[in-house]
């Protein structure tokens, strides 16, 4: 195992009907922004709930934050929170709500540059403060509501960012909040869980226990209770262990002393912001063609994989990775997701324009490794079509 560190501040507030709770973890003198998206939050009734929940406190509301959340909409809540004063954000809505008001959370308390917090990659921000916040999670896939990352959109390409200073003080992860998703939204969630998952786990083996038999169970789990909640919008028991699952895919817990990869994130980003393709949807496109072609680099965690999670016994370990990323494929096909690229509209041309935009974004080591380069990227795209 490798040497870490592991700190998580967010205090988790797990179950139905726990909104009142709102009253003892923000400040009662705190001025709030609520941060929303386009119009679920609303029309569902979540907003009118977490105003109840703030009792008589000071509240601005700040709507409108979309999918894959833009530079320029959040520079607008920016201006809001300086000029109101707010002292504390909350967050209500999925990961692109999240991620917003997590930048927020560190503009706001910046005179200018705001769009340099953008370019730090995966290495933390330097900034030295933010305004506190707090998530209502009203889906259940990012991870978002419980870890110190962001991803915003800026000049059409999407921009990870980090810091220690956005994770949330609280997150409410209430099943109640999720029945409305759309179907789609729940299997998009599903697959980002579950690629998260691989990202951190399907590397390359350094006998870390606890980190992969974790990462084993919360797949297992999404395997079997990601279909049902999809199937059934009334399995409240399948989608409690679902919406666990995702915050547990990405909380930090079984990143921690491991290798990890993270490029079918970065292909798949790259597909959401030229394509429009829901995040979660483009993880499942790529994680079955980049398996199969990093199989080598991969090969003890795959056999691994297969035997523990595929429950695989039989057969050449070869064979039974090629079983496994069959069955993984085949996971995503079930909840309805295609995974080819021409499905989408994506064609040669596509395929070039995608590679370049990674090399443009320094996006040519990726992986592991860093030996994942940009022909790789294009055989990796050739063979999803
Ligand atoms: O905008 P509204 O009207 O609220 O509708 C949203 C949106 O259209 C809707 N929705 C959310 N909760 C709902 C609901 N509809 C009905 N009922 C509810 N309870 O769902 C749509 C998608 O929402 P979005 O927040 O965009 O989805 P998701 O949670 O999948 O977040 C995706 C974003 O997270 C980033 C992605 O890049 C993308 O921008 N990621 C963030 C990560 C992180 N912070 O660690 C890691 C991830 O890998 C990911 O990159
Ligand atoms: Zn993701």
């Amino acid at each position: 195992m490798l040497d870490f560190d592991y700190y998580n501040p967010t205090h988790i507030v797990f179950g139905q009907n726990r909104l009142a709770e709102l009253d003892k973890l923000i400040p009662s003198d705190a001025k709030v922004m609520i941060t929303f998206g386009g119009q679920s939050a609303k029309k569902f009734g979540t907003i009118d709930k977490v105003r109840e929940g703030l009792q008589s406190r000071s509240v601005v509301e700040f709507g409108g934050i979309e999918p894959n959340p833009r530079y320029e909409t959040l520079m607008r809540a920016v201006e809001i929170a300086q000029k109101e004063g707010v002292d504390f954000l909350l967050a209500v809505g999925g990961g692109s709500v999240m991620d917003g008001t997590k930048f927020i959370a560190l503009a706001a308390k910046k005179d200018s540059e705001h769009h340099n917090l953008l370019f730090h990659g995966f290495t933390p921000v330097p900034e030295k403060e933010a305004l506190p916040l707090g998530c209502v999670a009203t889906l259940p896939a990012t991870g978002s509501e419980m870890n110190m990352a962001g991803v915003i959109t800026y000049n059409e390409q999407k921009y990870p960012f980090m810091s220690p200073l956005v994770y949330p003080t609280f997150s409410f992860l209430d099943p109640d909040f999720t029945f409305t998703l759309p179907k789609e939204q729940i299997a998009n969630g599903v697959a980002d869980a579950f690629v998260h998952v691989i990202e951190q786990y399907l590397t390359v083996p350094v006998n870390a226990k606890i980190q992969d038999r974790f990462a084993e169970g919360v797949l297992k789990t999404l395997i079997e209770d990601g279909p049902v909640t999809y199937r059934d919008n009334d399995n409240i028991e399948a989608r409690k262990n679902f919406i666990w699952s995702a915050t547990s895919a990405l909380n930090g817990v079984i990143g921690v002393g491991v290798p990890q990869d993270w490029s079918t994130h970065m292909i798949g980003h790259e597909m959401t912001a030229m394509y429009g393709i829901a995040h979660g949807r483009t993880l499942a496109i790529i994680l079955p063609h980049l398996l199969r072609e990093r199989k080598a680099k991969k090969y003890e965690k795959l056999v691994q994989f297969a035997e523990r999670v595929w429950a695989i016994t039989d057969g050449t370990d070869d064979e039974k990775i090629n079983m496994a990323i069959d069955k993984t494929e085949a996971f995503f096909n079930s909840l309805d997701i295609v995974t080819n690229i021409t499905h989408y509209g994506i064609d040669d041309n596509g395929i070039e324009t995608i590679v370049n935009n990674m090399e443009k974004m320094g996006l040519t080591a990726l992986s592991e490794s860093g030996d994942l380069t940009l022909d790789i990227v294009k055989k990796i795209l050739i063979a999803a079509k």
